[in-house]
């Protein structure tokens, strides 16, 4: 299968990569932002620090991706993507959402890396509803595979209720 949904802590997924739901000063945060800098280590930190500021404060604006290592992840790399804040939908947050799915596979590319977790972008902190979510994300992602259909995308939900939202969205796509 080119998707799957899985319930699972992502900081434990042996893949090429894994997606870190960031917020775009990359300096870490709580939620899968935490988990990730804890199982990485402090050099995960330094290696964000060392990313250019685009703007005062900005390492990763809304919508992009930017790729480290993995440190001491069982994961080689980590692409951190910001996803948007949930504003009642008004604000192109789904546009903003997919842009963050295909700008992770773009540097995924760009490395010949194949197997990518995901975690629910935004559907944590950032207050965007599930099911909303899990539609564009995996919309996206068959968008993505349609023209690169090498990837092994894995969708890393945390407990089996965004699991199971997730996997609706997986059998309302395939
Ligand atoms: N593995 C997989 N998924 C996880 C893990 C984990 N170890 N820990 C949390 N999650 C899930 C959450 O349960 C949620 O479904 O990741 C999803 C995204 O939630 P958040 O981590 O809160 O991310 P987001 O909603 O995008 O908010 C980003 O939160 O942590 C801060 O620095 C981050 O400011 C940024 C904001």
């Amino acid at each position: 299968m080119l998707i799957s949904v899985i319930a699972a802590d992502i900081t434990t997924l042996a893949v090429d990569a894994i997606v870190n739901a960031a917020n775009e000063t990359l300096l870490g945060g709580g939620g899968v932002d935490g988990a990730i800098h804890r199982a990485a280590g402090p050099a995960l930190l330094e290696a964000c620090r060392a990313l250019p500021p685009v703007a005062p404060g900005v390492r990763c604006p809304t919508g992009e991706a930017r790729i480290t290592p993995g440190f001491a992840l069982p994961a080689r790399w980590v692409i951190h993507t910001v996803g948007p804040v949930w504003h009642g939908g008004g604000g192109g947050e789904a546009d903003l959402l997919a842009s963050c799915h295909r700008n992770v596979l773009r540097l995924a590319r760009e490395r010949g890396l194949r197997r990518i977790a995901f975690p629910a972008i935004s559907c944590g902190v950032y207050g965007y509803p599930a099911p909303l979510a899990a539609r564009v994300a995996l919309g996206t992602l068959r968008e993505e595979l349609a023209t690169h259909p090498d990837f092994e995308l894995i969708l890393c939900c945390f407990g089996e209720p965004m699991r199971a939202v997730f996997q609706a969205a997986l059998d309302e796509v395939a």
